[in-house]
């Protein structure tokens, strides 16, 4: 593949990639979330090139990304709780884990050959526009290379994937800045896989029950892409830090100083009024923006392990994680 092609949001570029979608190819486009890496969920060859240009093991299944719960349902068997979960919450940042139904289109190797399937209706209108474009499911894990830091702009993309993929579809920003929630309803009670956009409270409230933790069974981890180590900056993350070193960058967030900020390589505030929504949103991009300074190591102030907290604490923990 030569070259990635920028396609804008308006009528032409959508149609582009949708065309680029139904004949097997890869586009990168905005979701709520994160920009997704896109294929035809159905056609094994494209899937198979999502996994190459990510450098993605093909044990990490994909999710199946659909225009409306209709669609799911061709898909997937929702239980009570994933259907009343899929009612409340899509479309939005909220990926159910299901058993895969005897209809279902989507390939084996995008489930990595699973019995049960993850499924998402965004709620970017683009990304829905293109699902309607393509007509059929279309397979899209986050567009970074696998390990990287998830990307958030169609800039991001082109840093990780400029020449391995088609085309990138342009939103802008993407507004949540962290992955879906994924929640496995596969019989018994529903399990967290992953904390993302929806925070776990809102999702207790509407079953009125605890989420389980994802427990690992042997050594297949429920979501296999909850590897330790992800979402790794090329600088070595420290978190809880009450005061910045000598050659460190610092990610902040609320009111807080650290010590030693003000001689800081480079310092970002994630949201001065501690706001953990706007916190999320400039998440990956502040990654990215501090690994550019060159610090050999960015310096992450406490955050609050509530709402969206959550999943902000798990990605860190993640890029913190030994590589
Ligand atoms: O917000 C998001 O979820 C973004 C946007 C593009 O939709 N996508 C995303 O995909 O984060 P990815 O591939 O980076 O993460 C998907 C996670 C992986 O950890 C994978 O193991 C898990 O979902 N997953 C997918 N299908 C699964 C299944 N059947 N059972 C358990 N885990 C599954
Ligand atoms: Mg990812």
């Amino acid at each position: 593949m030569a070259k990635t092609e920028r396609l804008t949001a308006d009528a032409a570029g959508l149609a582009h990639a949708a065309s680029i979608l139904r004949r097997g190819g890869l586009v990168a486009f905005p979701t709520e979330t994160v920009y997704g890496l896109g294929a035809d969920a159905t056609n094994a060859g494209a899937v198979a090139g999502i996994y190459a240009a990510k450098e993605r093991p093909s044990f990490n299944p994909l999710i199946a990304h659909v225009a409306d719960f209709e669609a799911a349902q061709i898909q997937g068997a929702f239980d009570d709780t994933a259907r009343r979960l899929a009612e409340a919450f899509w479309p939005g940042p909220l990926t159910l884990v299901v058993p895969v139904a005897e209809t279902c289109t989507v390939s084996d190797l995008a489930r990595a050959g699973l019995d049960s399937i993850g499924l998402r209706v965004p709620a970017h209108p683009l990304a829905h526009a293109l699902l309607v474009a393509a007509d059929r499911p279309i397979a899209a894990p986050s567009a970074n290379r696998s390990g990287r830091v998830s990307p958030t702009t169609a800039a991001h993309v082109l840093g990780d994937l400029d020449g391995r993929i088609d085309a990138v579809l342009d939103g802008g920003h993407a507004q949540v800045g962290v992955e879906s929630t994924i929640v496995a309803c596969l019989g018994g009670s529903p399990r967290l896989l992953r904390p993302g956009g929806v925070p776990r409270e809102a999702i207790e409230a509407l079953i009125r029950q605890r989420l389980e933790a994802a427990v690992e069974e042997g050594a297949n981890p429920l979501a296999p892409g909850m590897l330790a180590s992800h979402y790794a900056p090329r600088a070595r993350v420290r978190l809880n830090a009450t005061r910045i070193e000598a050659g460190e960058a610092a990610l902040l967030f609320g009111a807080p100083r650290p010590d030693g900020v003000k001689t800081a390589r480079a310092a970002l505030n994630l949201s001065e009024n501690g706001d953990l929504k706007e916190a999320a949103a400039h998440l990956f991009s502040y990654l990215r923006q501090l690994d550019a300074s060159g610090a050999e190591a960015i310096a992450v102030g406490p955050i609050p392990e509530t709402g969206l907290g959550d999943a902000i604490n798990d990605r860190l923990r993640r890029a913190a994680a030994e590589r």
